[in-house]
């Protein structure tokens, strides 16, 4: 496996590859490798010739007040993962590489960042937006894959991926969970023994929502106090949403007429977690945009 530091170097490497026909698939990520990227490498490893995982703490999508510094970097566990999942280039650029001196542009995908994670963290999409748009244009991929877990992410992404002409399909895969249902994520670490223990109300409280709608309810104010009535058995649990959402525009819906994703974010101490589920209505239209099902492109 090839480490690549430098973004030309990474450039030169994608550019040589794509002339001799050689499909690249890209999976970014911040390190602290889980279960859930090697879901995503693996996906990619079976359907491109070569594959590129970045490994890069990008410090413009965190806030000053959060965790960048203390973020995991556990880079040896991270090389031997995927060294066992055959990936041909780690690229680990620095921030100084990424951003120097001098550095101002900014991508921005304003209506999906508004709301949920946009609100809580007004600069991370932008920050996201604009890393993802720069390692695409060093690695070039055909295949890049994101996963559900981080839902606001994908859609945006795939969105700019689109607006950008950035070439490449887009593959969105299903969330990876412990046995428990608590969804994988490089911050599961900061997680108390008692927090951990309750962590996975908030997958349970998404599991009540949907059963809601299966049920046949289609009154989002009823789901929504079905959720929050789950989660709210642990006093503890600080609720930051808990909301039914048209699955492409992520805008709040009044009532699900198809489809709908159920986004949660909560705090347990100084954790934030997030996940969600897509659900159809009793003879709606499948709504997944996820896994083998939907294979978006974008050229
Ligand atoms: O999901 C992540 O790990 C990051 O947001 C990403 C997509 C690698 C951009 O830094």
């Amino acid at each position: 496996m090839k480490i690549i530091r430098t973004p030309r170097s990474m450039t030169v490497w994608s550019e040589g590859l794509r002339r001799e026909g050689v499909t690249i698939g890209f999976v970014p990520t911040m390190g602290a490798l889980h279960d859930g990227h090697r879901s995503l490498i693996r996906a990619a490893r079976l359907q491109c010739d070569a594959l590129v995982v970045s490994i890069f703490v990008n410090p413009t999508q965190f806030a000053p007040t959060e965790d960048l510094t203390k973020y995991p970097r556990p880079i040896a566990k991270d090389h031997a993962l995927c060294r066992e999942e055959g990936v041909d280039v780690c690229f680990e650029p620095t921030a100084q590489a990424m951003y120097p001196e001098g550095f101002q542009t900014t991508v921005t995908v304003p209506a999906l960042a508004r709301r949920w994670e946009g609100a809580a963290r007004p600069h991370h999409f932008a920050g996201v937006a604009t890393v993802v748009t720069k390692l695409f244009s060093m690695v070039q991929p055909q295949l890049a894959l994101f996963g559900q877990k981080d839902y606001q992410q994908a859609a945006l992404v795939r969105q700019l991926v689109n607006d950008l002409n950035l070439g490449g399909a887009i593959l969105v895969r299903p969330t990876v969970r412990e046995r428990d249902g608590l969804a994988l994520s490089s911050r599961n670490v900061y997680l108390s023994p008692d927090e951990r223990r309750i962590a996975p109300l908030l997958f349970q409280s998404l599991q009540a929502g949907r059963q809601t709608i299966e049920g046949g309810k289609s009154d989002v104010a009823a789901i929504e106090r079905i959720m929050r009535q789950t989660i709210e058995q642990e006093p503890t649990i600080h609720v930051e949403y808990l909301a039914v959402c048209d699955p492409d525009s992520l805008e709040p819906l009044p009532v699900v007429a198809a489809r709908a994703v159920l986004l949660g974010a909560i705090r347990l101490g100084p954790v934030r977690l997030i996940d969600n589920l897509v659900v159809k209505m009793p003879g709606g239209k499948s709504g997944l945009r996820v896994d083998r099902e939907v294979k978006v492109l974008t050229d």
